[in-house]
C-alpha cells in the first residue's frame, strides 16, 4: 500500500478526525469525517459558507489529528481548493449521507486537497513513521 493510501485508510477507519486551522492568532479546531483519494491526492470536503473555509482561504496551513486503536496520526500541510466537478461527484458517491446537505452545483460544496503534507503515525509503543505527499 502506498503511503497516502495508508493515511486515507487510517482516516476512514478512525471515522472522525480533527481539523485545525489558523484564524489570525487563534487556532480553531473541529471534527471532520470526509476523506477521499482522487487522482493521487487526498481530499477533504467542506462548505464555502463555513468559517473553516474562510480561514483556509486566508491561510491554507492546517493540521489534522486522528486517533484509532492506540495509534494517532497527525498531518501538517496546506489545503488547495479544487473546483473539479468530478471530485465532488466522487465524494458524494463515497459518502452518500452528504447528499442531503450538498450538491456539486450548489456553489457551496468545496473540495480541498492536501499539498506539502507530512503525515506522522505515532504510538506509545512503536517508533513514529512519517509519510510525505
Ligand atoms: C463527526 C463529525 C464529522 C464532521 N465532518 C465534517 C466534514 O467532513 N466537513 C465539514 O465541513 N463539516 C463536518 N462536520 C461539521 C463541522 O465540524 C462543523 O460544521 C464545524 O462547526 C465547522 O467548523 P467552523 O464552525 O469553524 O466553520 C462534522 C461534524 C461531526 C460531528
Amino acid at each position: 500500500m502506498e503511503g497516502i493510501e495508508k493515511v486515507l485508510k487510517f482516516l476512514d477507519e478512525a471515522q472522525t478526525y480533527y481539523l485545525a486551522t489558523v484564524d489570525g492568532d487563534q487556532p480553531r479546531v473541529r471534527p471532520f469525517g470526509t476523506a477521499l483519494l482522487f487522482d493521487g491526492r487526498l481530499y477533504i470536503q467542506t462548505g464555502k459558507v463555513k468559517s473553516v473555509s474562510k480561514q483556509i482561504a486566508a491561510n491554507p496551513k492546517v493540521e489534522i489529528c486522528a486517533f484509532k486503536g492506540g495509534k494517532w496520526l497527525r498531518i501538517a500541510g496546506e489545503l488547495v481548493n479544487d473546483d473539479n466537478r468530478d471530485v465532488k461527484v466522487a465524494m458524494l458517491e463515497k459518502m452518500p449521507s452528504l447528499k442531503g446537505m450538498y450538491d456539486p452545483d450548489d456553489g457551496n460544496m468545496q473540495m480541498l486537497y492536501l499539498k506539502n503534507a507530512e503525515a506522522t503515525f505515532s504510538s506509545f509503543t512503536e517508533a513514529p513513521e512519517t509519510i510525505t505527499f
